[in-house]
């Protein structure tokens, strides 16, 4: 045997030698994203209910089926919808990456929400975090962005319908609108040019940013000293008491790892038992009735029933502005890390959910079958009377309740605040449900069992 034979098959390194090496690497790619210690409450799982993380594994999962998928999809109008169906009925496991991709993006929807959610409620955007507030919420927008893009690629019944109904709404975006709509389907509708530049938007511009925004997400949450916790109560002498610490290996890497691996196998049992809905081949001249947009964009579609399209593109984006603007408005920082704020805040809390459960059905019904605000004011343009008139309501409405907090109530500022930000998430949930299930035939109004 020749020497460098004998190196190749012999070896005196003890092969544990590897495995701790293994170990070492992996241990230092944990503590580049984490800290080597961490706070104790923060390993509470009933405080971030984990949310951030599951939408970054999510965000995994998403990424490495949809670039298993572009090894099969086909983004011509002609090939598209076939290329899909041979995925689902020739490819080895290829209905289970559909759906796993296809339920995961829909979930990372809830999950984002409910991680601004909790970061709102919690405080999470004080004490110096309000650069990551921001960033945050362009990665909201960026998870619908994506969804959107991602809705028309399988050129169905659903897919076509559903884009043009909310290009359509992107047409009233005031100022750059028609420019954006124009611009996304390459032309007045959706057809070739719309296919290409959903797919070219969906699988290179919106990874490229997501990875980034993404990656500069964690390393703020990393030099903003770890996540937001409640300030300790001093300890008798007055002295402020130290927070117990614990190290990030095992203690939180274990859980992240459970809670992974538990995610992954729900989503993967979920993606086995639900095939993601595959309709007809799209027609561009049958449109199915109701023609609804996507799940996420119902409660935008649900205010378009009701109100001028350019008041209806207005109030979400007056409140969408409104949140990222929070940190600048309830600065105290006191009370970060306290779910609510305080006992105040847990009851504008509840007043908020409870408004923002009643009010909407309410004032649907009220609109549909009673008020017709235009035939109440004639000669009044319609862009006035059914849209900057329902848009002042809406606003005042607004300025109402947070008056009444603050007055009645005797919340302070981020209390208040809390109570606002209640009623506008429970209100948004309520249009959502009401534009899913009880909108039927020419968007009628209709019980859904
Ligand atoms: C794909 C979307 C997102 C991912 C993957 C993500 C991931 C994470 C993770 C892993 C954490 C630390 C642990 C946790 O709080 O659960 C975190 C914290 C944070 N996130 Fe996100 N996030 C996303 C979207 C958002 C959104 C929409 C907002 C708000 C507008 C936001 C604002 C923040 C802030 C301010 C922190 C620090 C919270 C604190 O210190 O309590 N993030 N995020």
């Amino acid at each position: 045997m020749t020497k460098l034979k004998e190196r190749l098959l012999y070896t005196d390194k003890d092969p544990a030698d590897d495995r701790s090496r293994m170990r070492a690497v992996a241990n230092n790619l944990i503590l580049h994203l984490h800290p080597t210690k961490v706070p104790a409450p923060a390993l509470k799982w009933t405080y971030t209910w984990g949310l951030g993380g599951i939408s970054a594994t999510l965000t995994l999962v998403l990424l490495i089926t949809g670039v298993l998928l572009m090894f099969r999809y086909d983004a011509s109008v002609e090939r598209a919808y076939t290329s899909i169906q041979n995925l689902e009925t020739q490819v080895t496991f290829g209905a289970l990456i559909r759906g796993l991709h296809h339920w995961s993006a829909n979930l990372l929807i809830v999950t984002t929400f409910l991680h601004l959610i909790r970061v709102f409620l919690t405080g999470g955007f004080k004490q110096g975090r309000t650069t990551n507030w921001l960033v945050g919420v362009v990665l909201l927008l960026l998870v619908v962005a994506f969804n959107f893009t991602g809705y028309l690629l399988p050129w169905d019944q659903l897919a076509f319908w559903a884009i043009t109904v909310g290009t359509s709404l992107l047409g009233y975006v005031p100022v750059f609108g028609g420019a954006i709509s124009n611009f996304l389907l390459a032309g007045p509708d959706v057809g070739q040019g719309a296919l290409r530049n959903f797919y070219a938007i969906h699988v290179a511009v919106l990874p490229a940013i997501m990875i980034l925004l993404m990656s500069y997400h964690f390393w703020k949450v990393r030099k903003d000293g770890g996540i937001s916790q409640p300030i300790p109560a001093p300890t008798e002498d007055k002295r402020p008491s130290r927070v117990e610490r614990l190290t990030t290996i095992p203690h939180l890497v274990q859980r992240e790892f459970a809670a992974a691996v538990v995610l992954i196998t729900a989503v993967t049992i979920f993606a086995m038992l639900v095939p993601p809905p595959l309709e007809e081949l799209a027609n561009p001249i049958h449109p199915p009735n109701p023609a609804k947009a996507a799940w996420y964009f119902m409660g935008l579609q649900e205010l378009l029933l009701h109100m001028h399209p350019l008041a209806a593109m207005l109030l979400p984006g007056i409140a969408l502005a409104g949140i990222a603007a929070i940190p600048y408005w309830d600065k105290r920082e006191e009370d970060i890390g306290v779910y609510f704020r305080s006992k105040i805040g847990t009851g504008t809390a509840l007043i908020g959910a409870i408004l923002g459960v009643a009010l909407p059905p309410v004032l649907v019904v009220i609109d549909e079958y009673w008020l017709d605000l235009p035939s109440m004011m004639p000669g009044v343009s319609t862009l006035i009377s059914n849209g900057f008139v329902p848009l002042a309501l809406s606003l005042g409405g607004l300025a109402a309740i947070y008056s009444l907090f603050r007055v009645v109530g005797r919340a302070n500022r981020g209390e208040a605040t809390v109570g606002l930000f209640v009623f506008l998430m429970v209100s948004l949930v309520m249009l959502t449900i009401i534009g899913v299930f009880f909108r039927g035939a020419n968007m009628a109004l209709v019980m859904p069992f």
